[in-house]
């Protein structure tokens, strides 16, 4: 049975990610999912970039767990932590969504809620869990692993290797050396090149990489 997808969050990434499901609607002749929705539990009108938006609430008590998927767009690790832990608690389904435009090795192994943007390459035996979203022009290298709810935003290189935990955020332009391992709840700064190995909890930034503070926070974007 074909089921609707409903994107979660109706911000910049929803949008975009509105923009890459269309095109696979589109390239399925219209009929990959039955409708295209978002959840958004803060905007107010009922409508946003051409598609319906219903509260969260409204779509656990009205939509069949068997009938929908969800696919979650954010860039903030915490939200996408907490939003997963949340639906799949509720026992809904997540969609993985790859770009067609992305180049993906038969040997990876992409979990679910996974998103995978155009123009990124994804080699052997990398290892991509549960609800990572890889934004726009990455490379991740040969034998990589990211870890859950782990963020990569535009142009970050991963050489082979490379390690990245849990609910990671990686900056616009990071650039990874191979085997080193970013562990988990960090952040690297826009175009940091990471030479070694980064502690949990840390914010790092330059080239090549050193400690900026403390991830106090566990936010990205204040
Ligand atoms: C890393 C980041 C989260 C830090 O943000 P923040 O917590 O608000 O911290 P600040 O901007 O106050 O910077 C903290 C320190 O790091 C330094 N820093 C920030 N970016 C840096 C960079 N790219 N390289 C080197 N140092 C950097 C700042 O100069 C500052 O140093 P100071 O304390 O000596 O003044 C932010 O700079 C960043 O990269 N955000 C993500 C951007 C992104 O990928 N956007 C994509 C959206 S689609």
């Amino acid at each position: 049975m074909k089921k609707n997808l409903y994107i979660y969050c109706s911000g910049g990434a929803g949008k975009e990610m509105a923009d890459r499901v269309m095109k696979i609607q589109k390239m399925n002749g219209g009929g990959y999912w039955n409708g295209i929705y978002f959840i958004d539990d803060v905007r107010t009108e009922s409508e946003y970039y051409g598609l319906k938006i219903l509260s969260y609430e409204k779509f656990k008590n009205t939509v069949g767990r068997d009938r929908a998927e969800i696919i979650i767009a954010t860039g903030e690790p915490v939200n996408r932590k907490n939003l997963y832990e949340k639906v799949e608690k509720d026992g809904f389904n997540l969609a993985t969504i790859i770009s067609p435009l992305a180049m993906v090795s038969p040997t990876a192994r992409i979990g679910k809620g996974v998103i995978i943007s155009e123009f990124c390459i994804i080699a052997s035996d990398t290892l991509i869990e549960d609800n990572v979203f890889i934004n726009y022009n990455c490379i991740i290298g040969h034998d990589c692993k990211i870890g859950k709810n782990t963020c990569l935003s535009e142009r970050v290189s991963l050489g082979g290797n490379v390690i990245i935990e849990e609910n990671c955020y990686l900056a616009i332009g990071t650039s990874v050396i191979n085997k080193a391992k970013i562990k988990e709840w960090s952040i690297t700064a826009i175009n940091s090149a990471v030479i070694k190995d980064v502690p949990e909890n840390s914010i790092v930034g330059g080239i090549p990489a050193k400690m900026v503070k403390y991830n106090d926070s566990k936010k990205v974007f204040k």
